[in-house]
């Protein structure tokens, strides 16, 4: 078993690309949580995405996967949480470059518009990247608003 502990959420248009990605997960070996939807029946976004940015706030998991249809609903619900740091990742630099200069927290994935192998290329690249430092680490500690 990997040591990262991963939490997983999704709305019902992300669901099918959930469960294809948790799959996925345990078979590489990751130490994954789902924290729901449990189907495609229709749901709120809001009502997964604040349990996936309270358990990561709390340290209760690493790094968290958020999936809807877009991925901005639950992008937009987690970044309003201090301490997540939540990106849309569409493609697998955009993901790299998530963890390295901005130190991602959660993998927000459009759901309705990527492939399964793009989504399995995006999150391997999130759990694989290091945070880089540096002038990184400067410009995120501008990003709350308490110093503004
Ligand atoms: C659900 O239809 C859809 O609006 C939702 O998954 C998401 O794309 C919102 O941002």
């Amino acid at each position: 078993m990997k040591t990262k502990k991963i939490a997983i959420v999704s709305d019902h248009a992300g669901y099918y690309l959930k469960v294809k990605l948790l799959k996925y997960l345990i078979k590489e070996q990751y130490d994954v949580k789902d924290l729901g939807c449990s189907s495609e029946e229709a749901v709120d976004y809001p009502d997964f995405g604040h349990p996936l940015a309270n358990a990561i706030s709390a340290g209760d998991f690493e790094v968290g996967i958020s999936i809807c249809g877009t991925g901005n609903g639950i992008n937009m619900v987690v970044n309003k949480h201090p301490g997540i740091r939540s990106a849309l990742c569409w493609n697998e630099e955009i993901s790299r470059l998530a963890r390295a200069h901005n130190d991602a927290n959660i993998c927000a994935l459009p759901g309705r518009f990527i492939s399964e192998s793009e989504a399995y290329l995006i999150v391997k690249t999130f759990l694989n990247t290091s945070f880089d430092g540096g002038r990184h680490q400067r410009r995120i500690d501008k990003i709350s608003l308490k110093i503004y």
